[in-house]
């Protein structure tokens, strides 16, 4: 089974992006099953219900969310209108939150596919509870319980220690885990000693030539000055697909990052 993660799709030009090229990627890389981060796809922050449905449509399978999540809060009301929707939002959000942290999906070639995410804690302002505890309790129990095939942790968070903590702490229990939410991917993309498929984080999907993929000249005008009216919006040129395609056959893992497209362009789909 191939899989393919992408980071962080950041407005138009991420989600232009991803209409444009998802099919042939997934077509080169003969992916079975896709999870796309979308916490920025909205003009910047959070998605809306049509732009879900835009993503499922141009094929990806799971949509996962972050800090960002309820930025656009009619997402809420539609994830309750449509229970069946594949959103996951971070496991550890307080409880009581609107949505899910994981969900099971059985996919045509009759394999159970397990997409969770986490939020880390370090210098992240939002009422949190310890990634851990929430594996241990909500998490590892399902992936013997209900027999799963492949499994996914996405761990959305600031640091980079906190990332390879999460990993290393669960080495050998998922099929990868991987960050999301720095909006650049890093160069570490491996498999861990136990076989578990790890990357850092596999960036964003939009236009590099910005500020994490909001437009320079505003993003540095806040810096300059800590004056946050200067509105930050999304850069509209064109975006890198930034993510990683898993390859997972009979127990061995591997891991490739990517970059399609834009300014980051690796030259991968000739
Ligand atoms: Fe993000
Ligand atoms: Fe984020």
């Amino acid at each position: 089974m191939n899989f393919l993660l992408i980071g962080d799709v950041v407005g138009r030009s991420g989600r232009n992006a991803i209409q444009k090229y998802l099919p042939e990627i997934q077509k080169k890389f003969q992916i079975d099953f896709t999870i796309l981060n979308g916490e920025n796809s909205a003009a910047g922050y959070g998605i809306t219900g049509k732009i879900y449905e835009d993503f499922i449509n141009w094929g990806a399978d799971a949509i996962t969310l972050g800090n960002h999540a309820w930025k656009k809060d009619e997402i809420i009301p539609y994830m309750e209108n449509n229970p069946d929707h594949n959103i996951i939002r971070p496991l550890n959000f307080s409880e009581g939150s609107p949505g899910q942290g994981y969900k099971i999906f059985n996919h045509p070639k009759g394999f159970k596919i397990l997409v969770c995410q986490v939020h880390g804690q370090t210098f992240i302002d939002l009422p949190l509870t310890n990634p851990f505890e929430s594996i241990d309790t909500k998490i590892l129990s399902l992936i013997n319980d209900h027999g799963i095939d492949y499994s996914f942790l996405e761990v959305h968070a600031e640091v980079t220690s906190e990332k390879n903590g999460i990993a290393q702490g669960y080495d050998g229990k998922f099929t990868a885990i991987y960050g999301t939410h720095v909006h650049i991917p890093t160069m570490d993309a491996r498999v861990l000693d136990k076989g578990t498929c790890f990357q850092t984080d596999i960036g964003m999907t939009g236009d590099y030539n910005s500020v994490i993929g909001m437009k320079k000249e505003n993003a540095i005008k806040r810096m300059r000055s800590g004056d946050h009216s200067h509105r930050l919006e999304p850069a509209d040129g064109e975006a890198t697909i930034s993510g990683a395609v898993i390859k997972s056959e009979g127990g061995i893992n591997s891991i490739q990052s990517i970059q399609i497209g834009g300014v980051l362009d690796r030259n991968l789909l000739s």
